[in-house]
């Protein structure tokens, strides 16, 4: 069996793993923020990215990432590459995979795609979030977001990772409730956060329309005034509309007017508000909430860039 390690759910990485990829983190988090150089552990390693669906954040924080760690980024452009000529994925991933890298990210709109694309490569592959299946290093910075608020001291206290048990280590964060918000059948943001934050001890209620929903064991509720009064964490999702093949709400602002997290909604609860982006803005969060201290929303995209350096750090170096 191959020992090369991939990130294609939150569930290739340990418990154990998942604590130390947060010390990591943090570490590169205070250098990042002190400016202090990072020692270089990606030096002479190539990473390709290959994203077939849009982003701003995931591309760009793992762009940075690499660079931060002394590696060097090909950014594979997929409307120049040779499979708008009818070249298949697996194709283009041996190709790219004869070229030697030391780990390839992928972003597809197919559920699978990396998994896939693992059985073609000789390097670790990275999900940079496929279809409505998975995103694992979102749900990681999202966690290491809630960790910081809820858990800080208790996390960096857990020096030895020997010493954790394989579920809920963090007694800081275990039994801490979390609604999610929003177009949950459709989001590989939330299955991966389901994954991780349930596998962490935390509660999940799914906080939608019924036809938002999936078909799920957890705690569901469309009533999200009340639930936004009970909860520690309230972390809203965008309305994927290009997964919906029919369309479902009149207009967003019927949805909105329902969903959106307002100022009234989130009251005096002192929760944090979580997003992982884009946001529509008054439709998913309003202007005010994103205001609000409460909201974490650019504090994740900056966790972002120290979880995928510690992540790369762990796959490759
Ligand atoms: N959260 C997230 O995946 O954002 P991007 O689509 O901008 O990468």
């Amino acid at each position: 069996m191959s020992d090369i390690r991939h990130l294609i759910r939150t569930s290739d990485f340990s418990t154990q793993e998942i604590i130390t990829l947060f010390h990591n983190a943090l570490h590169y988090k205070q250098l990042l923020m002190s400016k202090t150089p990072t020692h270089q552990p990606l030096k002479h390693k190539n990473v390709i990215t290959i994203f077939f669906e849009n982003s701003t954040r995931t591309l760009s924080s793992f762009e940075l990432a690499v660079k931060n760690l002394g590696g060097d980024i090909l950014r594979l452009d997929v409307s120049r590459s040779s499979t708008s000529k009818g070249e298949t994925i697996s194709d283009t991933a041996a190709n790219l995979n004869a070229m030697n890298p030391d780990a390839i990210i992928i972003r597809h709109r197919n559920a699978g795609a990396g998994y896939y694309l693992s059985a073609h490569v000789n390097c670790p592959i990275i999900n940079g979030g496929d279809g409505a299946h998975s995103h694992p290093t979102q749900a990681l910075l999202d966690l290491l977001t809630i960790i910081e608020h809820f858990g800080l001291e208790e996390l960096q206290t857990l020096k030895n990772a020997d010493t954790i048990a394989p579920f809920a280590p963090l007694d800081s964060i275990k039994g801490k409730k979390i609604a999610i918000v929003g177009d949950v059948v459709n989001s590989r943001v939330a299955n991966s956060n389901i994954e991780l934050l349930t596998r962490f001890g935390m509660e999940v209620i799914l906080v939608a329309p019924p036809h938002f929903l999936p078909q799920t064991s957890l705690r569901t509720s469309d009533n999200l005034k009340a639930i936004a009064q009970e909860v520690d964490v309230i972390m809203s999702l965008r309305t994927q509309t290009e997964r919906h093949d029919q369309v479902i709400y009149g207009s967003l602002k019927d949805y909105a007017s329902r969903f959106c997290v307002t100022k009234e909604i989130v009251g005096n609860n002192p929760c944090i508000i979580l997003h992982p982006g884009p946001v529509h803005r008054n439709i998913d969060i309003d202007d005010e909430v994103l205001k609000d201290s409460r909201s974490k929303v650019l504090e994740q995209v900056t966790n972002g860039v120290c979880v995928r350096m510690a992540a790369l750090d762990f796959l490759i170096a």
